[in-house]
């Protein structure tokens, strides 16, 4: 059976959504420049709307980072950097960008890996938190909406690199364990 997509947050909720953490991040960083790293791939929708609603000096650079394996909805906990930020971050107000925290374990590891660079400060924005099946506690100082425990797509997030260019965020249903 061919997968089909039920909207769960429509785009007007999502630009609502993102404006407000925009301005939050605008007041919290004042009168400070921000250094935007966003997790490749499924963070680049995410990461333009939200840079556009930030009223400050930003910098954005990116990062990939690997932790499925191709056809798989189920991480499979090994994270690897496929891209890793074309520049230092030392004394710089880094916010990490992500677009989902499931288990968790992709963005622990990425707190350990940058903290090592010695940013000034470091945060974490995420659109999507699926706390159902987190590993790994992560703290999210900015986080879009909590979701419950669905494989979703749309918005810059995939299955298979397919579903990116939905502007909304649907369910998948019908594929892989699903
Ligand atoms: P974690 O390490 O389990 O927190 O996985 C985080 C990464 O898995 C995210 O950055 C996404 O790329 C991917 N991911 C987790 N859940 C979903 C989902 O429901 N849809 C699409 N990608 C997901
Ligand atoms: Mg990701």
């Amino acid at each position: 059976m061919a997968p089909t997509v039920t909207t769960l947050i429509n785009a007007e909720s999502i630009a609502s959504r993102v404006h407000d953490l925009g301005a939050q991040i605008t007041r919290d960083y004042r009168g400070k420049e921000v250094n935007l790293v966003a997790v490749l791939n499924g963070s680049y929708v995410f990461v333009a709307d939200l840079a556009r609603a930030i009223d400050l000096p930003v910098t954005i650079d990116f990062l990939g980072l690997s932790s499925y394996g191709g056809r798989t909805t189920e991480t499979s906990g090994i994270v690897q950097i496929t891209k890793d930020l074309s520049r230092p971050v030392e004394d710089q107000e880094v916010l990490i960008v992500e677009d989902i925290v499931d288990t968790g374990l992709t963005m622990a590891y990425l707190f350990d890996n940058l903290r090592t660079r010695r940013p000034r400060s470091l945060r974490l924005a995420a659109l999507l938190h699926k706390p159902a099946r987190q590993r790994v506690a992560v703290a999210i100082d900015y986080l879009g909406f909590t979701i419950e425990d669905k494989f979703v797509v749309g918005y810059g997030l995939d299955y298979d690199d397919r579903y990116r260019n939905l502007p909304f965020i649907g369910v998948l249903d019908g594929a892989g364990s699903e």
